[in-house]
């Protein structure tokens, strides 16, 4: 095998025309030796056109923001596990290893395929809703002081700030209808990991070392996050968390009810006690993970299916693609003033009607149908000019028709049947509120920034909301989370196969992300690898201004400017995209983000 490595590389080198003729998604195809006298098929893992390779893979595939945490995945594949078991075992091994995301105190959503082979039923998409619910005795005005203003402090770092977790009821209930290993198998490695210690990664030293004002805070986060001596851990330092392997050995002994009911849940509620919290042991043991049926659209030929509400990725990721299907985007030129433009005029629209539309479909009629469909986009794109920038303040919600804060996480996982699973999960900023539970190891969210405080008024995205995202009684605030599977027609009528499975954290930069992501893939032929790496534009509508990512030419901010786009110098990253494709010879290729080092892509079978 190795022979013929060198020897495919030696014909590459000298016929440069073999690969330059093809497209970056073309070198996916299966080709031969070409000596006549090897046979064998072997797909492309190297292109000479391209400055980003993918990790590859001919069986499964795990992508996550932290290493450790892809392995787990990947050995659970290896040992026969199907994609969701490999999806649970590296969410809970998050919690462990990635702390300022990976959570038991948070929640999110999970997209999942199921390949139709195995046990599973056949070819079906499901949108797993484990998003934070607002307790039972919170309202609308929770957040106001005496003067009707909304108390930041209170919605972002107090325990009032912390919805009723999701993740543990998620994983679980993912794991027991899709799963096919038990639930003390899955979580073994987050045990073991919790209980020994793993070693400090440079990329969580530093993580740690920046959120040490907000963790010192908290007595328990300052006791949990550091040194005894409180100083900041080093990179290679082993890191022990005796209290969360106790929640996690109580999980894996009793299920839902070791977090929800219990020892578990009383530690919650003395938590949330010791400040403001109205959380209680009624609504931890009612939080219900919510089946709900994905959006899904159409782009050229090609099936998009993604998070429905009470996330609003889904919605304005196919809103947005269908407006821009109506333009020749791959003649524009990738991120050429004239195709950043078409984009940003695209999100302008999108986001106002997020701000007046969105929010939880259990409390409010979320008109889905009307923003997704194609007539509507073609509405929005009649009012889009070449050349001609609108202004925010003119672009109303049409129906009638501050930066991020690090971090969310992203997972995707593809095993060898083809079940994908693309899974988001959070604790809304970086460490959530900065309170830990004290004697049970981990975090508490505070997503309860993600509802509307007072309409008008921007949360810490600056997302604007409305009546649609208001606080009311267990209600889910609206997130931008956008966990995304794309999928082809395959040669079988009626099957849809599998392409692209992907997503990323970034608050409400999220959902043109993810845009982004797909469009590089899809219509500029990138490899995963090259669509993930590729420099991002954003535009939420409100403020208006377009944030731009390190890496856009220079020349083609000046021509966005003269055209009137108000372009924010700030020059941050944007997200951290964990994505895994397939390409026609049923190859794997996967990127982890590298806006973020520690991330990885890990095959199945590797070591
Ligand atoms: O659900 C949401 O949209 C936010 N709570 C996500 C926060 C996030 O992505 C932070 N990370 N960068």
């Amino acid at each position: 095998m190795k022979k013929f490595v060198l020897s495919t590389l030696i014909l590459a080198f000298f016929s440069p025309t073999l690969l330059l003729a093809e497209s970056a998604l073309k070198s996916q195809k299966a080709y031969s030796g070409g000596n006549g006298e090897d046979s064998t098929q072997m797909p492309a893992i190297i292109n000479r056109q391209v400055r980003f390779h993918p990790v590859t893979s001919n069986k499964g595939m795990v992508v996550s923001q932290e290493s450790i945490a892809s392995r787990v995945g990947a050995d659970i594949l290896s040992k026969g596990g199907n994609a969701v078991d490999a999806a649970v075992a590296t969410g809970f091994a998050l919690a462990v290893t990635l702390p300022q995301a990976g959570n038991l105190g948070g929640g999110g959503f999970m997209l999942l395929h199921l390949s139709g082979s195995g046990k599973s039923p056949s070819g079906r998409t499901i949108a797993i809703d484990y998003r934070e619910m607002a307790p039972a005795a919170a309202d609308k005005n929770l957040f106001l002081d005496e003067s009707g203003n909304v108390d930041n402090q209170l919605a972002r770092y107090s325990r009032l700030s912390t919805g009723v977790p999701g993740t543990v009821a998620g994983l679980i209930h993912v794991l027991e209808q899709y799963g096919t290993m038990d639930l003390a198998q899955v979580l073994a490695p987050a045990i073991e990991l919790a209980e020994k210690g793993f070693k400090i990664s440079p990329s969580l030293a530093y993580s740690l070392y920046k959120a040490k004002p907000r963790l010192k805070n908290n007595s328990t986060s300052a006791q949990y996050f550091f040194k005894k001596n409180g100083a900041s851990l080093q990179e290679e330092d082993l890191w022990q968390q005796h209290d969360l392997a106790v929640t996690l050995q109580k999980i894996a002994k009793e299920g839902k009810d070791g977090f929800y009911r219990g020892s578990v849940a009383d530690l919650i509620i003395a938590e949330i006690k010791r400040g403001k919290g109205v959380m209680t042991h009624k609504d931890l043991a009612s939080y219900r993970v919510v089946e709900r049926t994905p959006i899904i659209g159409t782009y050229r030929g090609y099936t998009v299916a993604s998070m429905p509400p009470p996330s609003s990725g889904g919605i304005h990721l196919i809103q947005m693609l269908n407006i821009l299907e109506g333009w020749d985007l791959a003649n524009l030129g990738h991120n050429s003033a004239n195709y950043l433009h078409h984009l940003i005029e695209t999100m302008r629209r999108a986001y106002a009607d997020r701000s007046q539309y969105l929010g939880d479909p259990d409390f409010f009629p979320v008109p889905v149908k009307a923003l997704t469909n194609k007539s509507y986009a073609a509405k929005l794109r009649a009012q889009i000019n070449r050349g001609k920038v609108s202004v925010s303040s003119e672009i109303k919600p049409g129906l009638s028709v501050p930066y991020e804060s690090p971090q969310t996480t992203h997972f995707s996982v593809w095993d060898s049947e083809g079940n994908v699973v693309s899974n988001t999960y959070t604790l809304n900023f970086s460490y959530g509120s900065g309170i830990a539970v004290a004697g049970a190891g981990f975090l508490l969210n505070n997503e309860m920034d993600d509802f509307s405080a007072k309409p008008g008024v921007p949360n810490a995205y600056g997302l604007i909301g409305n009546e649609a995202n208001a606080i009311e009684p267990r209600k889910r605030p609206l997130s931008s989370m956008t966990p995304t599977i794309v999928f082809k027609q395959s040669k079988a009528p009626g099957i849809k196969q599998p392409i692209m499975a992907t997503g990323s954290p970034g608050g409400s930069t999220i959902i043109t992300i993810v845009l982004q992501n797909i469009l590089n893939h899809l219509e500029f032929g990138m490899n995963i690898a090259e669509a993930t790496a590729a420099p991002r534009v954003h535009h939420q509508w409100l403020p208006d201004e377009v944030r731009i990512e390190p890496g856009i030419n220079s020349d083609t901010i000046k021509i966005l400017r003269d055209m009137g786009h108000n372009i924010q110098e700030a020059n941050r990253i944007m997200g951290r995209v964990q994505a895994i494709t397939q390409g026609a010879d049923g190859q794997l290729s996967g990127a982890s983000d590298p806006r973020w080092p520690g991330g990885e892509a890990i095959s199945e079978g590797s070591r």
